[in-house]
Formats: C-alpha cells, structure tokens, sequence
C-alpha cells in the first residue's frame, strides 16, 4: 500500500525534523493540505510552507486542493514542484477545464470526492482523471473517525476503472488507521493518506511501514 502522511499533522515548530521522518520512511508522497475557510470550515497553510516542505522533501509532494476557484493558483502549486494535485468536484464549476490545466502544467490530476458525492458523478469526467481522491471524512479537519460508507464507494469506483480499462489510481483520505487499511486494500485502494494514525504514533516511521506492509 502507498502512505502519505497529512503534514497537517505535523508539529509545525519543528517541521524540518518531520519533514526528515517522512523522508525516512517507507512513505510514497507527502500529502499535503490546502485550505481556504471558504470551501471548508478551516483555513490551514500556503505557498510559503508548502515551499519550505518542497525545499527538504525527498518524495514527490501531493496536494489536496480544498479551496473555491482551485484554477488561479494551479501554475504556482507546479512551480513549487507539486506532482499530484487534486480539486474538489464540489468546488469546480468547469472541471473537465481545471483537470487539463492541471495536466498541461506538468503535474498529475486528481478529483476529490466528499462524502456524499457519489462516484457516479465522475461517469464523463474519469478519462481525464490520473487519480480520485476519495474523502472518508468531511474535509476540513485532521483526526476524525472514517465513514464506514467509503469501502463500498471505492469498490464501485474500482469497478468503474477497470470495466474502462483505464489507469487510474484511488487515493482514500480521512481515519484512515491500521484496522481500515487491510479492507480499504481489498476494495481497490492505491494510496492512503494518513495524518492522525501516523504523527500522534509513538514510533510514527515504524507506523508508516506497518500501513505500507499490508
Ligand atoms: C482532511 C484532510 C486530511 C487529513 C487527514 O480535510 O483532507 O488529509 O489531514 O487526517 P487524518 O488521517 O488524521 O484523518
Ligand atoms: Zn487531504
């Protein structure tokens, strides 16, 4: 399984030190995220820390979008060299446009899905998806409990990949913990992110590799 630690979780007095962690560990992306206090009910950090994580990371940098209007700031999120960047279905009135803006940047795109928006929704949009980032919990907070709702969503949206056969790979974001990730394997899941399970961790590197071995 690929692990991403949500650096929303770090201690940010002594990012460089988490930074080295993550870099360390079997992680595959760092996972980072972006919040405006508009789109979700909490704002969470910018350009300036998602550049002093760009300048110690040794592993590609993922960015979840949760933010209205994702367009004007997809040049700079490449320019920091992000390489998966994801915008909420939800925030985007023209997303077959911000998915090609996001690819003609260089970088790889992602649909994020809340909750309660089905995977359906994706029907005429998922040829122009390299990822879909799939929400197991409202999107806004670290540390919250996984809707058990999910496994059935990424079952159907595994379902929907393959029967197309295109390559598409599913991210699943929210409470995600080491009794999940053996199920969340089985329905289909390419990369978990895990914020909570892995920063409030006593040994989080040796956590890291325990979600990753299954
Ligand atoms: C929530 C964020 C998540 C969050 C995950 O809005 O998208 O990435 O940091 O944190 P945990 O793993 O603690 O639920
Ligand atoms: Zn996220």
């Amino acid at each position: 399984m690929l692990i991403a630690p949500s650096m929303l979780s770090a201690d940010f007095a002594n990012l460089q030190r988490d930074i080295e962690m993550v870099n360390q560990s079997e992680a595959a992306l760092f996972h980072l995220d972006i919040m405006d206090g508009l789109f979700v009910p909490n704002i969470s950090y910018g350009f300036p820390v998602v550049k002093a994580i760009a300048k110690y990371a040794t592993k590609p940098l993922d960015a979840h979008l949760m933010i209205v209007d994702p367009d004007r700031y997809i040049p700079q999120f490449a320019q920091l060299g992000v390489k998966y960047l994801s915008v909420h279905y939800e925030a985007c009135t023209h997303l077959h446009r911000t998915l090609q803006l996001i690819r003609s940047n260089g970088m790889l795109a992602g649909v994020a899905l809340n909750p309660h928006t089905p995977v359906s929704h994706l029907e005429d949009i998922l040829e122009y998806c390299d990822f879909v980032l799939l929400m197991s919990v409202n999107p806004g907070f670290g540390g919250q409990s996984f809707i058990d709702r999910i496994y059935k969503k990424c079952s159907e949206l595994r379902e929907m990949i393959n029967s197309r056969g295109l390559n598409v790979q599913i991210e699943v974001d929210g409470g995600v913990n080491l009794e999940n990730t053996p199920k969340l394997k089985e329905c289909g899941a390419d990369i978990l992110v895990a914020g909570n399970t892995v920063f409030s961790a006593k040994d989080p590197q040796q956590t890291i590799s325990d979600l990753s071995a299954f």
